[in-house]
């Protein structure tokens, strides 16, 4: 009667220690993965990163905007194909991402990211505008 009640117990304590043996390395391979994900700004995480790509990845960007599809914001690429890619559409974009608003592509606002600086948001439009597929 005992030993049937004792095998679960011991499994278990097997499966604990072969699991305690692996933390170390998971820790490890999931810092590296964290350190290289570039997916929101660059599908191809090998291609050096342009200052836009790297500014937007270090900002909240990617949690409205993707570069194919629409999420809160419109995708990078419809932006690109609204936005001829000039010096006055950069700085008329570079504005209207530290200032935020809203009517050009629905009712949903974008929030202002007064952090960021007019030259940084150049970059970052830069960036957007060389993705128009046309
Ligand atoms: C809170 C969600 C949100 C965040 C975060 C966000 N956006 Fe937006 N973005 C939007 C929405 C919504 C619009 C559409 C606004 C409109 O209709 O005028 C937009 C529009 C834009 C436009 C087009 C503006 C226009 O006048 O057509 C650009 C360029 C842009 N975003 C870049 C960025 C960049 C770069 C960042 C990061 C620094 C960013 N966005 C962060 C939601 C967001």
């Amino acid at each position: 009667m005992k030993k049937r009640y004792l095998a679960p117990f011991v499994l278990s304590a097997l499966f604990f220690a072969a699991c305690g043996g692996g933390d170390k390395a998971a820790q490890t391979t999931s810092e590296t993965e964290h350190a290289a994900d570039n997916s929101m700004v660059s599908p191809n995480a090998n291609k050096p990163l342009t200052k836009g790509q790297e500014l937007m990845a270090q900002s909240d960007c990617k949690t409205c905007h993707k570069e194919e599809m629409k999420l809160v914001g419109p995708s990078f690429k419809d932006i690109a194909g609204k936005y001829p890619n000039n010096d006055e559409n950069v700085d008329k974009l570079a504005d209207k991402i530290i200032k935020g608003g809203s009517g050009n592509w629905g009712e949903v606002a974008m929030l202002p990211h007064t952090n960021v600086s007019k030259d940084d948001a150049k970059e970052m439009v830069k960036y957007i505008l060389s993705l128009s597929a046309n």
